[in-house]
């Protein structure tokens, strides 16, 4: 293999470095090309651009790969808690017990909110979107605590993730509370991080939910599957805001932000109003999926497709396994399954999903999931929110950690006006 790329501009040749990852993963190093020949790459989308070298999450998007530290994510999902992968995730490997015993701990310490930050809902409207809540509320929390946004050792980070861990899932559950105009459950202090997510959405003061352990391990289970996911836009958000040296809890809330849209976390959402709109609208799937192939409108196929993945994303498969699981337990017969599994026995033989390699990503059956755990749609993304915290915080500390990161600055080709006069406004 050649260690370098030659490139000719203008008549002159430039010899770029090319590096490899662990993986073999290889990428032309062009840090210098601007201040070597005046040139800058133009990647729209950066589907081809790596904006930083990495080394929590590795995908292998045409085999459908996807390791947390090295560990396949089908170990982790077999084996794993949420609180031991996020540890996994921001610490590089699996904790110990007596460094696991200590997180939970501090999980525990750091469930309950501020008392004045409960106040901070009433200044929501009852129906606002919990992920504008959620967003708030994260840069809210971080003023009780102004210490932690100066992280200075490894103590203090711990600390800081713990409770945004914590609290994210305190915030989350206190918003759906909201919305519907019940009163806040405070946290269950013998409950575990998932237990205790489940008491404080559906317990009522006079009536306690015990949540089933069959729901408790599909909560489990989807939260680690949403852990991370190398650099996807909410993560490269995160990193982005990072950069500029800005604190954790404003990196994450900025995290929130773009996870939102339905494109990014937003998706499971759409995947039930896909389903219920075909469900209801009485439509037969064929018929929905050549309207999407069209093109008249933007209309696609929502939980299909991903930038990396042209394969199967084996995050899905798992979900999909766990959600049959689970339904046949509970005994629940979901008709949005039924058209589900319909929609993607017709999208895999269509040759315009094969064609364009469009697989169900996750977002496909974790509403299905989410459903049957009793989990309302506006609260979805939420979910998806709270399973991807470690993974943003594991890759604001990355950055954080590493001496020579820099700001984050993309440049531009400019395609405006070229220099005019200004007018004045009785003249135009
Ligand atoms: N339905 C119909 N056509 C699609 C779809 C879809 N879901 N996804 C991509 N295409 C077509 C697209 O129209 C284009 O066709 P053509 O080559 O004729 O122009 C081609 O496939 C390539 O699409 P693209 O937009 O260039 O692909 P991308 O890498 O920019 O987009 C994506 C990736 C995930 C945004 C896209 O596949 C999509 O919109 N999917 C539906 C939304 C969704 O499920 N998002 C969740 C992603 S997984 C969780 C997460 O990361 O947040």
């Amino acid at each position: 293999m050649s260690h370098t790329c030659r490139i000719e501009l203008d008549g002159k040749t430039h010899d770029f470095p090319i590096i490899q990852g662990t993986e073999n993963e290889r990428a032309i190093d062009i840090s210098a090309l601007r201040d070597r020949t005046n040139y800058i790459t133009l990647d729209d989308g950066y589907g081809n651009t790596g904006s930083c070298k990495s080394a929590i999450t590795y995908i292998d998007g045409d085999q459908g790969i996807l390791r947390y530290r090295g560990i396949p994510i089908e170990q982790l999902a077999e084996n794993s808690t949420f609180t031991e992968t996020a540890w996994l995730v921001i610490w590089g490997r699996l904790p110990t017990q007596e460094e696991l015993t200590r997180f939970s701990h501090r999980l525990t310490q750091n469930e309950m909110m501020h008392e004045s930050l409960r106040s901070h809902f009433q200044g929501f409207p009852p129906n606002a979107p919990p992920m504008a809540i959620l967003s708030a509320m994260i840069n809210a929390m971080s003023c009780y605590e102004p210490e932690m946004m100066d992280i200075e050792d490894e103590t203090t980070l711990e600390r800081a993730a713990a409770r945004i861990i914590s609290k994210v899932r305190t915030v989350a559950a206190a918003s759906y509370k909201m919305s519907i105009g019940q009163p806040l459950m405070y946290p269950h202090p013998e409950y575990k991080y998932c237990e205790n997510f489940l008491h404080m959405m559906f317990s009522l003061p006079y009536r306690e939910y015990i949540p089933s352990p069959e729901v408790a391990r599909a909560l489990n289970l989807f939260l680690i599957l949403h852990a991370d996911h190398e650099q996807n836009c909410s993560t490269s958000t995160v990193r982005m805001v990072a950069s500029s040296q800005a604190n954790m809890f404003a990196s994450c809330a900025a995290g929130v932000c773009a996870l939102w849209g339905p494109l990014h976390g937003g998706a499971n959402v759409a995947v039930i109003e896909m389903l219920e709109f075909i469900r209801q609208s009485g439509m037969n799937v064929a018929e929905y999926v050549s309207r999407v192939k069209a093109k008249d409108t933007k209309l696609r196929l929502m939980g299909f497709g991903h930038r990396v993945y042209k394969n199967f994303d084996p995050r899905s498969k798992i979900l999909k396994a766990a959600s049959d699981k689970m339904l046949a337990k509970m005994n629940i017969s979901d008709p949005l399954l039924d058209i589900a599994l319909e929609l993607e026995a017709v999208a895999l033989q269509d040759p315009y999903f094969v064609e364009r390699k469009l697989y169900p990503n996750v977002d496909f059956y974790s509403g299905i999931i989410l459903r049957a755990m009793g989990i309302p749609v506006n609260m979805f993304t939420v979910m998806f929110a709270m399973g991807r915290i470690p993974g943003w915080i594991a890759n604001w500390k990355e950055l954080h950690d590493d001496p020579k990161s820099r700001i984050y600055r993309p440049r531009q080709i400019y395609t405006g006006n070229t220099i005019g006069d200004y007018t004045p406004i009785e003249q135009r």
